[in-house]
């Protein structure tokens, strides 16, 4: 089959990592007779330094005529302390959220053996975790209505959710626990806040359809605080954007492999397949950042996308053989580090 594929390497060490990614679906390509067809386009604040904004309408256009669109990262010191910036590199991340209907982002929270030691939290606690996080992209508090008084002294956002998107949302997260160990967990801020007792009202409503998912719900800062203490009992997690947004990294860090974890972007139009790390720019065009979340995003893009499973699982394998066979960045080395590219160049050739 021939699948065409948006590349958006993006800031930071965007490109090194994305390049990295090409090389194994290449190799996928190869060796599972595939064609890919990667193009590249501009996004984030590269994005805005050429051509004035982060999230250019070429760049929608291509990622709406492909199958699936590989992202790096996006981000750069020179906006993050200068909040008068009248364009940020994000606005970049959060209109292509929004035009390409992303609802939901999908990230899994599983942990590798080998970096268990890297985990702030006590091994026992961490080992064997694994579970998901659904977050809804497109609305909430990212997106309501906000603003700023006349006399600049008042500012407000606004939490808005409408019922479509809550059940839209967990439909999706339903569909994910029915897929996994069939316990949901829905976290929200019923206590306080109206848009969470909507919510809630849904999911409450949609229970007697999936009877044998466990549905249990829990308030924000409890989840929290149970991510750390107890981090096993969950299996899929379902929040809202900004929620989800805190939730999300802090469930990353717990595993000690934040430069491992994969994420996905799904929606209306085509899907975002990225890393969750950050586009680390102190790091960038040194030939050292970890590539290997990029590549386990590839290999979701593969299965989610493109619905090539075993594709996927190949990409897998080879990614857990590099690192039993030490053939990792310095950031999780114990012997040699290798480059970035070198990571690159093994996994291609040893797919
Ligand atoms: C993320 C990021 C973004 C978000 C920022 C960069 C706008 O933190 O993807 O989680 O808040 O959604
Ligand atoms: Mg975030």
């Amino acid at each position: 089959m021939e699948y065409k594929i948006a590349v958006l390497a993006g800031d930071g060490i965007g490109p090194e990592i994305v390049e990295q990614a090409i090389k194994v679906m290449k190799a996928v390509g190869k060796k599972f007779k595939h064609e890919f067809h990667f193009t590249e386009a501009l996004v984030g604040a590269t994005a805005i330094d050429q051509v004035g904004d982060p999230f250019p309408e070429e760049t929608f256009q291509l990622c709406m005529d492909s199958d699936a669109v590989l992202f790096g990262s996006i981000g750069d010191p020179k906006y993050d302390n200068d909040p008068k910036a009248k364009v940020r590199p994000e606005q970049g991340l959060l209109a292509m959220r929004q035009k390409l209907g992303l609802y939901a982002n999908i990230r899994p929270v599983t942990t590798f053996p080998s970096l268990l030691h890297k985990s702030p939290l006590r091994t026992d606690l961490v080992e064997g975790a694994d579970f998901v996080v659904v977050r809804e992209l497109t609305g909430g508090i990212y997106f309501g209505e906000r603003g700023r008084s006349e006399d600049l002294n008042k500012a407000f956002d606004t939490m808005v959710y409408t019922r479509p998107e809550v059940e839209r949302i967990l439909d999706l997260a339903f569909d994910y626990a029915n897929k996994r160990n069939k316990r949901l967990t829905v976290v929200d801020k019923a206590n306080v806040l109206a848009s969470s007792r909507l919510w809630r009202e849904v999911a409450q409503e949609m229970e007697p359809k999936h009877k044998h998912i466990e549905v249990d719900y829990m308030f924000v800062d409890n989840a929290a605080m149970q991510i750390i203490q107890w981090p096993k009992k969950f299996d899929v997690m379902v929040t809202g954007n900004m929620f989800g947004d805190i939730l999300s990294d802090e469930a990353s860090v717990i595993t000690g492999s934040l430069g491992l974890l994969p994420s996905a972007s799904v929606g209306v139009h085509t899907s975002v397949f990225e890393p969750i790390h950050g586009s680390y720019p102190q790091a960038a065009g040194k030939d050292i950042a970890n590539p290997l979340a990029t590549v386990l995003s590839a290999a979701m893009l593969l299965e989610i996308a493109l619905d090539l499973s075993g594709e996927a699982e190949a990409v897998r394998e080879v990614v857990d053989r590099s690192m039993s066979e030490g053939v990792v960045t310095e950031d999780i080395a114990e012997g040699k580090a290798y480059r970035t590219s070198e990571v690159g160049d093994w996994l291609a050739e040893n797919l």
